[in-house]
Parts: C-alpha cells; sequence; structure tokens
C-alpha cells in the first residue's frame, strides 16, 4: 500500500536545528527555532508550572478520563483570561470553548468546524504567515488565499492594501488575524487600526478567525487580547484559537483552547456539542496534564502572580533585547535602518537580509536562521548581540 509514497524532505527548521547542533563552534547563535530562550540560551520550566505540577502530582488520585472537551474549569479560567471576567459574551453564556492539544489543535478544530457549516469556505491568511496555517487549515479542507500584510520596506503593516483586499471579499469569508506578536513578521496591528478591521468585518460581514499563540509577550496580557476582546464584544460570530505553549512554556504538553463566539447562547450549544463530535474524531480527548496545570496557575492567587511575573520578564527581555540589538546595528552598519525591530512585536521579526546572505551568516559566522531572514529575538543573548550586529555588517558589506 505504501510503496507509492516519495520521501519528502524534513521540515527547513528541523534540518536547520540538526545542523545548528552539529556545529561544533563555541560562538553559534540559533536563531531559527520559534521557542522563548533566556539569556543562558534555555527554554526552562517556569517556576509558577514546576510548583503546580508537584502540586498536582502530590493531589492526582487518578488517570482516568476526563472528558472530550477537556478540563471544565481550564476551559473556565482560559475564558475568563482571554475575554476577562467581566465580557458580556460569556455573560450572556455565547462563547463555547473546548480544551485542544495546543494552539494547532485549536486552529484544526476551528477550521473543522467552519468546514462543517460552510464547506468550501475559504480562508484569508495574511501574506505573510505562519507556515503550519497551510496544512492546519487546507488539511481541513479548506481554501487558503492570501491577503497583503507586510510591508517589507517599513517593516509595518500595508494596511490600505490589506483594507482594500478585505473589502472585496465575499459575505462570510473567513479572515485569518493574529491577534498579537504576528508570526514570521513581528508586525502588528495598532488599536486604531483594529477598530478599522472591525468595522471592515462588521460591514462585509467577515468571520474572523483569531490566533493567539503569544499572549504576555506583545504589550502585556491584557491588552494583546485587545482584538479578541473588542471582536466579540461587536460581533455576532467569532473564532479564536489560542495557545498555552509560549506564555506558559508548556510547549510539549500541548495546551490550548478553542473559543468559538455565537450569535445566541441555543448555537453556542449546538456548536459546543459539534467540536466535541470532530474533535473525538481527531483525538477524543486532549491531553490533562498540562491543562491542569495552566488551571493550577490561573485559579491560585500565588502561582498567578509569580505566573504574571515570570510572562512580564519574557517579555521585558525581548523588548530589551530588541532595543539593544537595534542600537548594535546603528554602531556596525550606520548605512542601515533597522528601527523596524524595535516596533515591531513578540519572538520574531525578519532581518531584512537575502537567502545567499543568511546562508553566509550561517556558514562564515555560524548564525542560523531560515533562508527568509526569521529570527527568533529571543535567541539573542545580551553577550552576542555585538557578534550578532558585527556579522550582519560584515554580509551587508559582501
Ligand atoms: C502563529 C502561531 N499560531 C499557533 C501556534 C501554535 O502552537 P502550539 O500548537 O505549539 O500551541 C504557533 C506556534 O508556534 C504560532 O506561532
Amino acid at each position: 500500500m505504501f510503496e507509492g509514497l516519495e520521501q519528502i524532505a524534513a521540515d527547513a527548521i528541523l534540518g536547520l536545528m540538526a545542523a545548528f547542533r552539529a556545529d561544533p563552534d563555541k560562538h553559534k547563535v540559533d536563531l531559527g527555532v520559534g521557542v522563548y530562550r533566556n539569556d543562558h540560551g534555555d527554554t526552562p520550566v517556569l517556576g509558577a508550572v514546576r510548583r503546580a505540577e508537584e502540586a498536582l502530582i502530590a493531589e492526582q488520585t487518578t488517570k482516568t478520563y476526563v472528558g472530550p472537551a477537556g478540563n471544565p474549569l481550564f476551559n473556565a479560567e482560559m475564558e475568563k483570561l482571554v475575554f476577562g471576567p467581566a465580557h458580556a459574551a460569556l455573560k450572556a453564556g455565547r462563547v463555547k470553548t473546548v480544551q485542544t492539544p495546543g494552539g494547532c489543535g485549536a486552529l484544526r478544530l476551528g477550521a473543522d468546524l467552519i468546514r462543517l457549516s460552510a464547506p468550501g469556505s475559504v480562508v484569508h491568511v495574511s501574506d505573510p504567515t505562519w507556515a503550519n496555517h497551510v496544512p492546519l487549515l487546507s488539511g481541513a479542507g479548506l481554501k487558503l488565499e492570501r491577503y497583503p500584510y507586510f510591508d517589507p520596506a517599513t517593516g509595518g503593516v500595508q494596511f490600505g492594501a490589506m483594507l482594500g483586499a478585505l473589502e472585496k471579499l465575499p459575505p462570510r469569508a473567513v479572515v485569518l488575524l493574529h491577534a498579537s506578536c504576528h508570526n514570521p513578521t513581528g508586525a502588528d496591528l495598532s488599536q486604531e487600526q483594529w477598530r478599522e478591521v472591525l468595522a471592515l468585518v462588521r460591514r462585509r460581514q467577515l468571520l474572523p478567525f483569531i490566533d493567539m499563540a503569544y499572549q504576555g509577550l506583545g504589550d502585556g496580557l491584557e491588552p494583546d487580547c485587545f482584538p479578541i476582546r473588542l471582536f466579540c464584544a461587536e460581533l455576532p460570530e467569532v473564532v479564536c484559537a489560542v495557545s498555552c505553549s509560549k506564555n506558559f512554556g508548556l510547549y510539549r504538553e500541548r495546551v490550548g483552547a478553542l473559543h468559538v463566539l455565537t450569535q445566541d447562547a441555543k448555537s453556542a450549544d449546538a456548536v459546543g456539542s459539534q467540536l466535541v463530535k470532530l474533535g473525538r474524531g481527531m483525538w477524543s480527548m486532549p491531553p490533562d496534564h498540562g491543562a491542569e496545570i495552566v488551571r493550577r496557575i490561573l485559579a491560585d492567587h500565588t502561582l498567578r502572580h509569580l505566573w504574571e511575573e515570570e510572562v512580564g520578564a519574557m517579555r521585558r527581555r525581548i523588548q530589551h533585547l530588541r532595543h539593544d540589538f537595534v542600537a548594535q546595528l546603528k554602531n556596525h552598519c550606520p548605512q542601515h535602518d533597522f528601527g523596524f525591530i524595535e516596533r515591531q512585536k513578540g519572538m520574531f521579526s525578519f532581518l531584512g537580509v537575502t537567502t545567499p546572505q543568511v546562508h553566509t551568516l550561517r556558514s562564515a559566522h555560524h548564525i542560523y536562521m531560515t533562508d527568509d531572514s526569521r529570527i527568533n529575538i529571543a535567541g539573542l543573548r545580551n553577550q552576542n548581540l555585538e557578534y550578532v550586529a558585527t556579522a550582519v555588517a560584515q554580509v551587508l558589506k559582501g
């Protein structure tokens, strides 16, 4: 049966990881992999996670199934975290939340729900968008199209072109939006721009599908939710995929949630029942361990305070690195303006160098990034900012 299958090339990022591991150079820098790193280059278990996990292990008395919608207390905590506890949509019973295996599980489940409700739907994603959006959404049977988004000339959003493209979409077209810390560009919309997108989405009757994978790593835990809270206050229907991988550092535990806002509580119940059925057909039940850790952190005053501090420290480290890296680049390549790196948010930015220059950075300077020059800012360290800036200056000189 399988003899006709072709061997496909490994994911570029996996090849990059292997090449980095095999590089014996002591100055090597990994800016490729999309995980948060501290100044020692580690991705540690957060203190709040460690404490919640210890308590969980001490207190858990069974490993029996939890249920296809996941841990209901986790779902309730996530609703409060994402929407704010007093959000009118929650009070009206218009939000259905299902725990998912990571943000990817939420994206896939949301895509399946859309296909079930409106087969043949087209999802419009930003150009560029996170590479895994393509298999996750198209794997569910949705068609993908792109709207203009990133402007390499400014490092910001081509907002006029974006609105122009969305304005032409037919009613019920699905628009995938990154809530904050756009991956891969770091270019986010301002609150004013979100309001304009909201007005357009309402006028054109589009369905927003909001992906939030970096809550807390942009402007803060609350401001990063701005588009979700705004859209869910003003629109009849919104789909939100949320990941706990980055802000809780729970990557391998696979923790996420899908929140679906519907017109009324009756539709929310119907959607909830469909989500459970779709989930049963894919993973049956989401894994509980990480979700229970998140629930304990969010529900416990002390652990929550510790976690908020830890997320704040991650965010501030990224902001400082952006600032200091731009200062170093200014010193070493004064003829190039890298100021956009400081204006962008979250873990990623495009350095804006060519693919051959990316290859030279790798071969001559042991600095690893994907061919499109996306860098993980958190992969930088205070002690190598100057090394990286000098190397960039050298490749730019040619
Ligand atoms: C834009 C975006 N969405 C969703 C995810 C989902 O991540 P996970 O499935 O690991 O929670 C990621 C992770 O890198 C991401 O960058």
